[in-house]
């Protein structure tokens, strides 16, 4: 099987936002405690937060960070979380019936991204359970130097300047019937309307996210962005996309095309913003964050809440996927996806970072290590942070699937940095094949130095745990060979994902 991308530096698709490897923190299972703070641990630091983790956060190469929900942003009051540890108060987080001690907040975040290496904070308002005041309070809090009762307030908690937070979601997943405080589109939008105007008298300059939908296949899906966009249109700058895959009846085929639907997803919500936009003959460009997705194996065990008006635990193992070769093929694919839509999606936060549908995982007192799902996100972050995508001129054999037919079997995009390097990243969605991938370089690409690292398990099952860290990492793809002057070709086993750098 076969497949061809030309890479024509002539032909920009966009640059690629340093937004688009963000992750997403929520306090959610072992997410906070015990994953990124956990005091008494051995790597944690006067403040309580693990070194180890920490190591890893900057070797992946995340870039902003979501906080503090998620689901459980939507009863959360995020005044509990700020002043001395030992006043702050437990409550109840219904979203994931769990026992929440808020010894983690707001001020230990912005540290905690500071030490991280200075990633962007991305603060969600809760407009589940609250509304227009309390997020005004949270910005007052948060973004006005001093001289106000809640700045002032700031500033006694130890924090002097504010924290300057600019992008900020309104509220999380509204049109999720589970949502605590769910509506409708016409009651979300006129409160995120209302929400938004009231933030922008305070901060004009802050770039907000409406909620779009939860995922491509809800009910809503479509009627909900139209409806949103049309009472918040000109006062927000991104709408969200979620979206979360596994294998449905053990259909690996379909899973492996996951980036299908991602794909389709983009181009269906762009469609949405484009028609609001030119309806109201705004000239305002929104655009999308995709700030939730992942490999999700949702139906399963390590998913389910507690349950008991008497059992509320505090920071469970919860959403602990372990994920598979497989799976990590997936995340590279959606990766590749993400790139190909640059001009579009100008936002992405994986979700989650840390134990929770995450790329790195914890034992509580113990060590940290690397998820398959790492490797693909670290190394495409490693090259297209900073980068502009290319127009991907790709042509591709099919490989079959249920869900989505007949699919290209090899997903690929390019990018190039300002040093005249190039990267190409490339998938194998099928089950069976290899293919036979040629790259079609710029007539003055110097291929003398050239580096192809491959994610490929034949076992495609193979994954990373507590006993064995490292059984799935990168290999070097030596069947790399340069085919004529500015040719090269690389074998993509199947279920793999590969980035070559040129340069
Ligand atoms: O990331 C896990 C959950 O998935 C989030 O809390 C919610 O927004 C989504 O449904």
């Amino acid at each position: 099987q076969h497949a061809k991308l030309v890479v024509d530096k002539a032909f920009e698709l966009s640059p690629v936002s340093d937004r688009l490897f963000g992750s997403f923190v929520e306090h959610l299972g072992r997410c906070v405690y015990s994953g990124i703070y956990e005091p008494g641990h051995p790597t944690a630091d006067a403040d309580g937060f693990r070194q180890d983790v920490i190591d890893l956060v900057k070797e992946l190469g995340v870039t902003t960070v979501r906080y503090p929900g998620g689901n459980f942003v939507s009863g959360y009051r995020w005044e509990d979380g700020v002043g001395p540890a030992d006043k702050r108060p437990n409550r109840l987080d219904l979203a994931w019936h769990s026992t929440e001690t808020n010894q983690f907040g707001l001020h230990e975040m912005a540290k905690w991204l500071e030490k991280t290496g200075g990633n962007e904070l991305m603060e969600a308002v809760n407009l589940g359970t609250r509304g227009l005041e309390e997020a005004l309070d949270l910005l007052e809090y948060a973004n006005v130097p001093s001289g106000t009762k809640l700045s002032e307030a700031r500033r006694a908690n130890g924090a002097d300047k504010p924290f300057n937070i600019r992008m900020w979601c309104l509220g999380n997943e509204m049109d999720g019937p589970w949502q605590l405080g769910h509506k409708n589109a016409d009651d979300y939008g006129k409160l995120a309307a209302s929400v938004a105007a009231g933030m922008r008298q305070m901060d004009p300059d802050l770039e907000l996210v409406v909620c779009g939908s939860s995922s491509h296949s809800m009910e809503t899906f479509g009627q909900w962005e139209e409806t949103v966009l049309d009472h918040t249109y000109d006062n927000v700058d991104f709408v969200s996309c979620h979206a979360y895959y596994q294998p449905e009846n053990g259909d690996m085929a379909s899973f492996l095309a996951s980036g299908v639907d991602m794909d389709g997803f983009i181009s269906d919500v762009y469609s949405a913003i484009e028609a609001v936009r030119s309806r109201r003959k705004s000239n305002h460009k929104v655009y999308i964050s995709f700030d939730e997705w992942n490999v999700w194996y949702q139906g399963c065990e390590a998913s389910r809440s507690p349950e008991g008006i008497d059992n509320w635990p505090q920071a469970p193992h919860l959403l602990e996927d372990v994920y598979s070769a497989a799976d990590a093929v997936v995340v590279g694919d959606l990766l590749i996806t993400l790139l190909r839509n640059v001009d579009k999606v100008k936002s992405a936060s994986l979700a989650q970072l840390v134990n929770v549908i995450a790329p790195i995982m914890t034992e509580p007192g113990g060590s940290a290590w690397r998820q398959t799902t790492f490797y693909p996100f670290a190394l495409t972050a490693k090259y297209a942070h900073g980068a502009v995508a290319l127009q991907p001129k790709l042509e591709s054999d099919a490989t079959a699937t249920k869900k989505f037919g007949d699919v290209d079997m090899v997903n690929a995009v390019a990018v190039t940095q300002s040093d005249g390097s190039v990267t190409v990243f490339a998938s194998n969605r099928s089950l069976q094949t290899s293919a036979h991938f040629e790259i079609d370089l710029p007539e003055d690409t110097d291929l003398k130095r050239i580096d192809v690292q491959t994610l490929h398990e034949d076992d495609i099952y193979a994954a990373n745990t507590k006993d064995e860290q490292n059984r799935v990492t990168l290999h070097r793809n030596d069947s790399v060979k340069v085919e004529g002057r500015h040719t090269l070709s690389v074998d993509l086993p199947a279920v793999s994902w590969t980035a070559i750098h040129i340069g």
